[in-house]
């Protein structure tokens, strides 16, 4: 069983970036908590980040067959990409939504996301610690164990 983290546009400064928006862990720090938890399971797990939209379109079309569940955070693409949204239609992979802020109490073009009505859970305003929570949902979907 293979899961893809997948991170979007300028996710790649995590900790450095708004910290107090986006909190001080870094991208590295974030991915090996979830290596951890991914190999108590025996499950493997992809990371890929990108500050280009064709880059994570193209990975999401790679994934096809290949990759069991999705964890998505598309950063600011979230609001604008309906190209992303249409290859995670195509490749018909299901996907967790994840937000480090609460995308609903900041600015109002935040609020609306282009992939959450097609979403298998969205998971937003957890800090870093949405991607673990997303990652311990998806194993426990994929495997049924209680975590
Ligand atoms: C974000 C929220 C987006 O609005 C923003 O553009 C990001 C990160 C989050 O994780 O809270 O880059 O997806």
């Amino acid at each position: 069983i293979k899961i893809l983290v997948l991170n979007g546009p300028n996710l790649n400064l995590l900790g450095t970036r708004e910290s107090d928006i986006y909190g001080k862990k870094n991208l590295t720090q974030i991915v090996q908590q979830l290596v951890k938890i991914a190999k108590k399971y025996k499950i493997e797990l992809e990371h890929f980040q990108s500050n280009s939209e064709s880059s994570l379109i193209n990975k999401v079309h790679q994934s096809k067959h290949i990759i069991h569940y999705i964890l998505f955070n598309p950063a600011a693409f979230t609001h604008t990409s309906i190209a992303l949204r249409d290859a995670l239609l195509a490749v018909k992979i299901p996907f967790i939504e994840i937000h480090i802020s609460n995308i609903y109490s900041r600015e109002t073009f935040r609020s609306h996301s282009w992939f959450s009505d097609i979403s298998n859970g969205i998971i937003c305003g957890l800090g870093e610690e949405g991607y673990s929570w997303a990652l311990k949902t998806a194993i426990n979907r994929l495997i049924n164990v209680d975590n």
